[in-house]
């Protein structure tokens, strides 16, 4: 279904992001039709290319990023032509006038913001003393969304100045994923799981976000984040927020995002035995974080585990264990749920007995799993065995899997049909930082050092005595 005619700008168009996501990512939505035809996308930013020079890098880009079987020569042209750029300066005065004159009357009108946190506040005030937005504008911002609660809230106070939180867009693109949208309707589209979902019948829930890449490249910005920041203030706590959180009235932005909310802020504080910080030495053909990092004494985790606690009603006691790093054995994010023993066992072959777990695969290979127990066939006896009932998506929807979008090309087009419940609310992002800040200030006040890995391992030893003296283990990472 195609979304309303859109004017929607790109600043800092010419910047990895967008040349590895949004350009590429609305290249495939072009190509799906959901793009109509007489919408534009304007790229800005400070380098002063023409028009055709700016298109010849977005066609570079889709011939790099898009799959070569959905690059089609015409409709790569047809959708260059969509394409306009001003070169602008985000911080003076060149480029805005430019740009108020290219804008359409009567279009929804979006604003891109793929630049540093630190250009926010200029560029929210430009679009608003030029006239350029208009109270039907939208704005998209990247994250990260500041650094700590401090900067996130003067983030937030600097674009609220110009904009309503209903026209403000915070990305968070694992909420775009499909599988991560899925998590919800498996909650709360059966009624299998729900009754099931709580401290009762939950032993514990682990997250895992393992990444075999490095730091590579992206050092100097990684150096001063680390895992704890780039990754589980944001993409984690959302995903345990969507596990963790009660059934919204309604599929609606405000209706969801409350319920996250409520989670974010029944969150424990961290004891630092709870906390696992790794980094990645040498080894593998890798020379190691710190060679990435440029600062040989650097002390940013590129692992981080931890053991978290919601306090409310419904978790009481049931551990979260999350776990995220780089340079990790294989590319593999799951949630696994894993259940407690039946009350009464009437079989002998306790040995053969495993819990249940659902697994919900987010990639790769999306799929879920629910490891159930049968009887071992054969004349053996009641002997007991675990299988999995698999769902992969590839499998189930065929080439309808292939065709999702992925994340950043539904989360954009979900901006231009003014639907925010895939993008996170003011308080949300500042309810997050109020329960990360914390720990970080721990370990940095312990002056403590992240354990070293090896590359292409499964992360620090440590980890694993994380779980082990709760008398349980991490799943493979595979
Ligand atoms: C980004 C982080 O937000 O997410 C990166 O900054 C990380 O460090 C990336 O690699 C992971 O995203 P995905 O979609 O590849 O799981």
């Amino acid at each position: 279904i195609p979304v309303d005619v859109f004017d929607l700008v790109i600043f800092g168009a010419t910047g990895d992001l967008a040349r590895r996501k949004i350009l590429p990512g609305l290249y495939r939505r072009f190509l799906a039709g959901q793009m109509p035809d007489d919408s534009r996308i304007i790229g800005a930013a400070r380098a002063d290319l023409t028009n055709d020079a700016f298109c010849e890098q977005v066609r570079a880009a889709i011939t790099e990023f898009v799959p070569k079987d959905r690059q089609d020569p015409a409709v790569i042209d047809a959708f260059l032509a969509r394409l306009a750029y001003v070169p602008i300066d985000a911080t003076g005065t060149n480029g805005w006038a430019a740009l108020k004159a290219l804008m359409r009357p009567n279009v929804v009108r979006a604003f891109y913001f793929s630049v540093a946190p630190s250009l926010f506040g200029d560029i929210a005030s430009r679009l608003h003393d030029h006239g350029i937005a208009d109270a039907w504008s939208r704005i998209v911002v990247e994250k990260p969304f500041g650094r700590d609660l401090a900067s996130a809230r003067a983030l937030n106070a600097a674009l609220a100045q110009h904009f309503s939180e209903a026209q403000i867009y915070r990305i968070d693109h694992y909420l775009g994923k499909e599988t991560v949208q899925n998590l919800m309707a498996v909650r709360f589209a059966n009624i299998l799981f729900e009754p099931l979902w709580k401290a009762e019948y939950v032993d514990h829930v682990q997250i895992t976000v393992a990444e075999t890449v490095g730091v590579n490249g992206r050092g100097a910005y990684y150096d001063k984040s680390g895992a704890m920041r780039d990754m589980v203030q944001n993409h984690m706590m959302q995903l345990l927020c969507l596990i963790a959180m009660e059934p919204p009235y309604h599929f609606d932005p405000d209706a969801v995002r409350d319920e996250k909310l409520k989670v974010i802020r029944a969150l424990k504080p961290v004891q630092p035995e709870d906390i696992v910080r790794g980094q990645y030495g040498a080894g593998s053909g890798d020379k190691g974080y710190v060679a990435h990092s440029e600062n040989p004494a650097s002390k940013t985790e590129s692992y981080i585990a931890l053991k978290v606690n919601v306090s409310n009603w419904r978790w009481q006691g049931v551990p979260f264990y999350l776990r995220t790093g780089k340079r990790l054995r294989a590319r593999a994010s799951e949630i696994a749920i894993t259940f407690k023993q039946p009350p009464h066992a009437i079989f002998d072959d306790a040995k053969g007995w495993r819990e249940n777990v659902l697994v919900i695969r987010l990639q790769p290979n999306e799929g879920m799993n629910l490891m159930v127990m049968i009887k071992e066939p054969g004349p053996g006896g009641m002997r007991l065995m675990q299988v999995p009932l698999d769902m992969s998506f590839a499998a189930v929807l065929g080439d309808e899997a292939e065709e999702t979008p992925d994340a950043y090309e539904r989360l954009i087009m979900d901006v231009i049909r003014g639907n925010q419940t895939l993008f996170m609310r003011g308080d949300e992002v500042e309810a997050a930082w109020a329960w990360t800040d914390p720990i970080i200030e721990g370990w940095e006040a312990r002056g403590d050092k992240p354990q070293t890995y090896d590359p292409g391992s499964s992360g620090p030893e440590d980890a694993l005595m994380l779980m082990h003296r709760d008398g349980r283990r991490w799943r493979e990472i595979k």
